[in-house]
């Protein structure tokens, strides 16, 4: 058995549908549900009754955790590793709330990692991100200094020393995955039915998942934070990458993980960047819908370019992406917020 936190989220319910249909684990997930949703714990065990777990957990009650694990393990379940997903993770919000990101990303995260080493769990992997590496200027690669310019990348950036340390003292060992911008939804849905995995959000603020509404018309309009960044057209550049591509990638890494007992760090992007005004014509003319964008001005904590070298995990574990296209991950998009239009969460 894997323990998933947070996934009912957007990233870690689509890496459980992965793990589900490629490895024969069972899947026991914990999530608050502070930003996750219910349906997708749903849509998992829809798909694979007898394998998938639910608890409705809050990740600071780790007395309650443990309890659980023990009841796990005593019905049988061992849990062979973790998948840490459970996180807060908007930028600017983290600007207004550092205290919670601290609590709920890195406290948490330390909890987790002393569980684990308390119940011989060795295998971690954890979500991170490239917010970690704060202002640069070429592509980034695992050894560009960390130098996060928000509590979000920096309360990221302790956790991912804490388990570090922790596996050098302990048997255990991490896979820390800097994730660029994810987005698109996955290939796997089935569109007839209420059961499907993707982003929802209460209050979406991800520039693609923003720009998708508007073509659907949630949204009357849209903003674009800042065009007077250094970069080609004067907004912000980001490595856009395709869920499906990032669930690989985390299959990927446990998998090289397991084999190597060694704690691994990567970047997983594609490689290349687009702006915030490319991302946008692109979505109206996929969409076809000439929504209505004003410039505002920078939006506190974006750092104005970020690009992934991804050549570590292309050349260290097995991953090849297999939708690396901005058209690609903006169709499936478009047509996952269709769907939400007519199959509200
Ligand atoms: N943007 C707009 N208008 C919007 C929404 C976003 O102009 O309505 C801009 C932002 O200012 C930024 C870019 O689009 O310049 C991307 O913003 P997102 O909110 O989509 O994503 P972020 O880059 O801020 O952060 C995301 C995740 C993080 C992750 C990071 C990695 O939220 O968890 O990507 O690069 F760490």
């Amino acid at each position: 058995m894997l323990l998933f936190t947070g996934a009912c989220g957007y990233i870690g319910s689509s890496t459980a549908r992965l793990f589900l249909e490629q490895t024969d684990y069972k899947i026991w997930i914990v999530d608050n549900l502070s930003t996750g949703f219910e349906i997708h714990a749903k849509t998992l065990k829809h798909l694979y009754p007898d394998r998938v777990f639910f608890d409705l957990l809050d990740l600071s009650d780790m007395d309650k955790l443990e309890s659980l694990l023990k009841t796990k393990q005593a019905q049988g379940h061992s849990v062979q590793g973790v998948l840490h997903f459970a996180a807060k993770l908007l930028v600017e919000e983290s600007t207004r709330m550092p205290l919670d990101y601290y609590a709920n990303n890195t406290l948490n995260t330390l909890q987790l990692a002393r569980l684990c080493v308390k119940h011989q769990i060795k295998h971690f992997v954890f979500s991170s991100t490239a917010a970690v590496y704060g202002q640069t200027k070429t592509l980034i690669d695992e050894n560009t200094p960390l130098n996060p310019i928000n509590p979000y990348g920096a309360s990221k950036m302790m956790s991912e020393r804490i388990l570090l340390d922790t596996a050098k003292v302990a048997p255990f060992a991490c896979a820390l995955l800097r994730y660029f911008n994810v987005a698109g939804a996955t290939h796997f849905n089935d569109y007839n039915s209420p059961f499907a995995l993707g982003h929802r959000a209460k209050n979406a603020t991800h520039l693609i998942k923003v720009a998708c509404e508007c073509a659907t018309h949630k949204r009357p309009s849209m903003a674009i934070f800042g065009n007077d960044y250094s970069t080609p057209d004067g907004t912000c550049v980001r490595d856009y990458i395709h869920i499906d591509d990032l669930a690989l990638a985390h299959l990927e890494a446990f998998k090289t993980l397991q084999a190597e007992n060694v704690s691994q760090i990567y970047n997983v992007g594609y490689g290349r960047g687009y702006s915030v005004a490319e991302v946008v014509a692109k979505v109206k003319e996929i969409s076809g819908v000439d929504f209505k964008v004003q410039m505002q001005g920078r939006r506190p904590g974006d750092p104005a370019s970020l690009i992934a070298n991804n050549t570590k995990i292309l050349s260290h574990t097995a991953f090849k992406p297999q939708y690396a296209s901005l058209e690609t991950i903006i169709k499936s998009a478009y047509v996952w917020e269709q769907y939400l239009a007519v199959q509200p969460c």
